[in-house]
């Protein structure tokens, strides 16, 4: 099976999950989950369950174990991205190809649709855990994982930064400090957890938590590029947003041109980093040339 063969399966599967985890309701709450699916169900990449999978199969594992953590934190991605476009923070109008879900419901939902994902993915994962209790080391740890990566020294560790130095001239020290947190952690976080559940030994864990630092680094580069040369129709998110906030990006850093050099460096350390995998490592090192090369 070709990568991109591989890779649309995978992002099937994942659909298809979320789709049973989040289901329509008929009940006095059901705008929640009208609101949770509409940002939910609306495309992405996955690549956040991609990576769960890909580091699954690499270690030999069960991908049925792997998958409601990893679509746990898509759902989490999701939750950030939803509060990430709201008018106190990017105040964006378009996501994953429609109109942002303030837009659409309005900010008190968009808050609520976006603290019930959070909500959701630690029951999904918990509820999963109790009924498969085998390994529970293991998945518990997952858990620990990404909870630490979504929290105060993770994902919204990265956002408040983000948020401080709108209009600011930063230090690269601070600059890769949100890129680690804001991207980088949730990135990290599916790597690590499929890896605590499909039982990695000591090496292979630190190759793949170097792989997965550098690629979530990577990611949020390409993201700034993309902000700049990207275009709305691709991406199904508005480019330009940074400007318009005065966000510190690679970009506004170390100018375009630089920013792609240290992109392609960054992802060769990354796929370097594999090498004790052997061919096992295809995969993965395809999807990080394509988080390269890729247009949204
Ligand atoms: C966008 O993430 C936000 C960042 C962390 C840069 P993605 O580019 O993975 O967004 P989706 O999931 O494909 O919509
Ligand atoms: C987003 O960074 C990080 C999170 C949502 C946690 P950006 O603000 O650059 O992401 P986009 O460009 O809006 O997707
Ligand atoms: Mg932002
Ligand atoms: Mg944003
Ligand atoms: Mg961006």
């Amino acid at each position: 099976m070709s990568f991109k063969e591989k890779f649309k399966l995978w992002v099937d599967v994942v659909n298809d999950a979320l789709d049973s985890f989040v289901p329509e309701k008929d009940t006095p709450e059901k705008t929640i989950y009208s609101a949770m699916r509409y940002s939910l169900m609306a495309g992405g990449k996955r690549l956040r369950p991609i990576l769960a999978f890909a580091v699954c199969e690499i270690l030999d594992g069960d991908r049925d174990e792997v998958l409601p953590y990893a679509c746990a934190i898509e759902m989490i991605h999701t939750y950030s991205l939803i509060h990430d476009d709201m008018p106190c923070m990017d105040n964006d109008d378009y996501r994953r190809g429609r109109l942002t879900n303030h837009k659409v419901y309005g900010e008190g939902v968009a808050v609520l649709a976006g603290d019930a994902l959070l909500n959701y993915a630690f029951e999904l994962m918990l509820n999963y855990t109790m009924q498969n209790d085998n390994n529970l080391k293991g998945k518990v740890r997952a858990m620990q994982i990404i909870a630490k990566a979504s929290g105060s020294s993770g994902m919204i560790g990265g956002q408040i930064v983000d948020l401080e130095s709108e209009g600011k001239k930063i230090s690269e020290t601070t600059m890769n400090y949100i890129h680690k947190c804001k991207t980088g952690a949730l990135i990290k976080a599916p790597v690590l957890a499929a890896a605590a559940i499909c039982n990695a030994s000591e090496n292979e864990l630190e190759r793949l938590e170097e792989f997965a630092e550098k690629i979530g680094l990577a990611f949020q580069i390409k993201d700034d590029i993309l902000d700049v040369e990207g275009s709305l129709e691709v991406m199904g998110k508005p480019t330009g947003s940074d400007a318009v906030n005065e966000k510190s990006t690679f970009v506004t850093l170390y100018g375009i041109e630089e920013s792609k050099r240290m992109l392609c460096e960054i992802t060769e350390q990354a796929i370097n980093s594999l090498s004790i995998f052997g061919e096992k490592r295809d995969f993965l090192v395809q999807l990080a040339k394509y988080l390269v090369e890729r247009d949204n």
